[in-house]
């Protein structure tokens, strides 16, 4: 019988147990997944309970991903490149910690769209934001082979501490854009990445860009997923472009 389950503050609209409880099921494991939410003036007796708890792991959301840290054991390579982590795995008593973010987000690209994987170094890709998720989908887009992910954000300085990210491991033609830069420049890309939480509930008119300059066929991701089809996903997709709903990360 696992025992799993999700730490952060808040956490009880999640519908990570749902998520995970299905995953048992389908792995034919049985196990149950719970929300832990640590208010943070407890976090550290909070987390020195559950080290000495019989829990086999737990994922970790905001405003812990970073503040997780200094409690683990060890640290897996891309988890401390990012600095950040989102899994924690008890083996034997010892924390590992590891980020599934980017990569998940990948893999759902991959899956929906898998020609833009066979030309990696050709494609054109921008990231708009510069906040955490943009942190974990572009280490996990240049760690998969891309090399030319450009960051489009409010603060410049954010974006370029993103590209700073992967220097030392992986060439890459990053160039570092304002919102209105990567508003002109929109048509010459194969694939506009959302990241941050503009056009969210109750603000789901917002767009973070106008995409008058986006050409048909252009691959638009949004990871908004309330709602699901965000303003920037129906403005895209009335002007010929193919969506993904980027939540399935
Ligand atoms: P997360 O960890 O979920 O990515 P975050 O770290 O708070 O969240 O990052 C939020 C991102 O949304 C940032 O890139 C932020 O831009 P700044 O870096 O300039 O702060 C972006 N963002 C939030 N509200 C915005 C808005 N109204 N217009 C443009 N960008 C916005």
């Amino acid at each position: 019988m696992y025992k799993f389950g999700l730490i952060g503050y808040p956490v009880q609209h999640s519908l990570s147990p749902w998520i995970h409880e299905k995953f048992l099921e389908q792995a034919g494991l049985s196990g149950t997944y719970s929300l832990i939410e640590i208010k943070p003036d407890n976090f550290s007796e909070e987390i020195a309970q559950l080290k000495a708890s019989d829990m086999n792991g737990f994922n970790v959301t905001v405003p812990y991903k970073e503040k997780i840290i200094p409690y683990l054991d060890e640290i897996d390579e891309d988890a401390k490149a990012m600095g950040a982590v989102n899994t924690v795995l008890n083996k034997d008593g010892k924390w590992i910690g590891f980020n599934t973010d980017g990569k998940g987000y990948v893999r759902s690209l991959q899956h929906a769209y898998p020609q833009i994987f066979s030309n990696k170094a050709r494609e054109r890709l921008l990231l708009l934001g510069g906040g955490g998720a943009a942190r974990g989908i572009y280490y996990a887009l240049v760690t998969e082979g891309f090399q030319r992910v450009d960051i489009a954000n409010r603060t410049i300085a954010s974006a370029a501490s993103i590209k700073s990210l992967t220097e030392e491991k992986k060439q890459t033609d990053t160039q570092i854009l304002t919102l209105s830069e990567a508003e002109e420049a929109l048509d010459q890309y194969s694939v506009v990445i959302q990241t941050t939480s503009v056009g969210m509930n109750p603000n789901s008119e917002e767009s973070i860009i106008s995409v008058e300059r986006l050409k048909a066929e252009t691959i638009v991701s949004d990871i908004v997923y309330q709602p699901i089809k965000t303003k920037l996903l129906t403005k895209s997709h009335d002007r010929g472009a193919n969506i993904h709903f980027g939540h399935t990360m």
